[in-house]
This record gives structure tokens, C-alpha cells and sequence, in this order.
């Protein structure tokens, strides 16, 4: 695993390590960082059917956190993975779910603010991102759950935005952007956004609801 980090590397031993599998993947955690949750088998599923039509090029995942979601959807694909996530104790677990998945040669590790961390000229067939999305001051109803990992600022969609902001900036023509949100009208303001910046040259193809929250599905047109 290549790691890149702005932020100061954490050894993942201060809290008793967890073990969950995720999909066919068995992935390490501790209460510092957000419980891998299960319904999100789907957005990886959802991923990986993607790639199998998707244009040439490597994945992107943005708040990956320990990088189950990105490592589960590239595991049986042949495609690069670049794993994003400002927060360094979910950077060192995600380098160790890399190597135990076997996917070390095919990971690399930028522990960074989404925005700071991907160089101008990379390109992406497809971005999966999954951004904190409860508002600031509804937090503290997820008092379990660490900060960084759910506070999505005074709408809850600021990080989104970020993310939407890289996804446009970096995906390859015809590529796809898989971004988790909270509920449907979280995904209307993001689609609502998307429609009024139409320099972003991104549209809606599909949004799917899970018990726990929604997965919107943008993609880059194809200039003609
Ligand atoms: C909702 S959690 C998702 C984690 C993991 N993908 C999952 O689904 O379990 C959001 C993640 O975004 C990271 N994060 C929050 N703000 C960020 C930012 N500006 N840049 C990069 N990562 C960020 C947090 O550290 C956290 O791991």
C-alpha cells in the first residue's frame, strides 16, 4: 500500500481493534473511527457492477474512512483504487485492509482532506464518496459516532459538496460518481445543484434508498 499523508500517521492500537466482514472482505476497525455499516455492501455491489462498464481507469474513493466501501467494489475487478480520508487512524486501518485483502500493489493511501490531496492531472472512471451528512447541530444524537466522520456542517452537505467538487474536477467522460447521503432530499439539493452548474458536466442517472440511507448515482457526459 502507498500511503501519502498531511496528516500525522496514528498507530491504530490505542483502543481494542474490532474485527467485521464486510462482503467476503474481513475488515479491522476501532471505536476511534465511524463501525463499518453493513447496508453498505450495496453501494460497494452497486460499484463493482459499474466498473464491469465503465470506461478505462482507476477508483476513487473519497471519506473512505478504513476503506471497506472502495476495497470491496475493486476486489474482483481489475482496477486501480485511491483511497482519500483526512482522518489518520482510519488511514492506518485502511493501509492494514489493504494488505490483508491482498490488495496492497492495487491501493494507494492519501490520508488528507478530500481537496488538498488528488494532483490536477489524475482521472478517475469512477468516484465513490462517502461524506459525513448529519447537520452540526444534530450531532450530538450520535454521540457514539466520532465527529469527523458524521458532522457534515450546518446542512449536512458541505463535505458532499467538497467531494462533488473533486468528482467533477477528476472523472474521466462517461464516468460515474456513487456518493452516499442521508435521505432522498439531501440527494435533491445535491441533484438540484448539479442542475444549476451546468460547467460541473454531470447528470443524474439513479438513486437507490437502503435502510440506513440513499446512494446517488451522477455520471460525466460523453462530450460529443
Ligand atoms: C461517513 S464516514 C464514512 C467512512 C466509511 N466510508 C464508511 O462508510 O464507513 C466519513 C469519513 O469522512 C472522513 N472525512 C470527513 N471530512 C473529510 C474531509 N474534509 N476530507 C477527507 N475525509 C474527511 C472522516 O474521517 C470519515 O472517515
Amino acid at each position: 500500500v502507498s500511503i501519502t499523508t498531511r496528516t500525522t500517521a496514528t498507530a491504530p492500537d490505542d483502543n481494542p481493534v474490532e474485527v467485521m466482514r464486510f462482503g467476503f472482505l474481513e475488515i479491522r476497525y476501532n471505536r476511534e473511527v465511524l463501525r463499518p455499516r453493513p447496508w453498505t455492501v450495496a453501494q460497494s455491489e452497486w460499484a463493482a457492477d459499474l466498473l464491469g462498464r465503465l470506461p478505462a481507469g482507476p477508483v476513487l474513493e473519497l471519506c473512505a474512512g478504513v476503506g471497506h466501501i472502495g476495497m470491496l467494489a475493486v476486489a474482483d475487478r481489475p482496477r486501480d483504487l485511491v483511497l482519500v480520508d483526512a482522518d489518520p487512524v482510519a488511514c492506518a486501518f485502511a493501509s492494514h485492509n489493504a494488505g490483508a485483502a491482498g490488495l496492497g500493489a492495487r491501493v494507494q493511501l492519501r490520508c488528507g482532506p478530500v481537496e488538498e490531496v488528488i494532483d490536477p492531472a489524475e482521472r478517475f472512471a469512477l468516484v465513490i464518496a462517502d461524506p459525513p451528512w448529519v447537520p452540526s447541530d444534530e450531532t450530538d444524537r450520535h454521540s457514539d459516532d466520532p465527529t469527523l466522520a458524521i458532522d457534515g456542517g450546518e446542512d449536512g452537505l458541505e463535505v458532499a459538496r467538497l467531494c462533488l467538487a473533486v468528482a467533477a474536477a477528476h472523472l474521466v467522460d462517461g464516468g460515474s460518481l456513487l456518493m452516499q447521503l442521508g435521505d432522498s432530499d439531501q440527494a435533491s439539493v445535491i441533484v438540484a445543484g448539479v442542475g444549476s452548474a451546468p460547467d460541473l458536466r454531470l447528470e443524474q442517472a439513479g438513486m437507490r434508498a437502503y435502510d440506513g440511507g440513499v446512494v446517488l448515482h451522477l455520471v460525466r457526459a460523453v462530450t460529443p
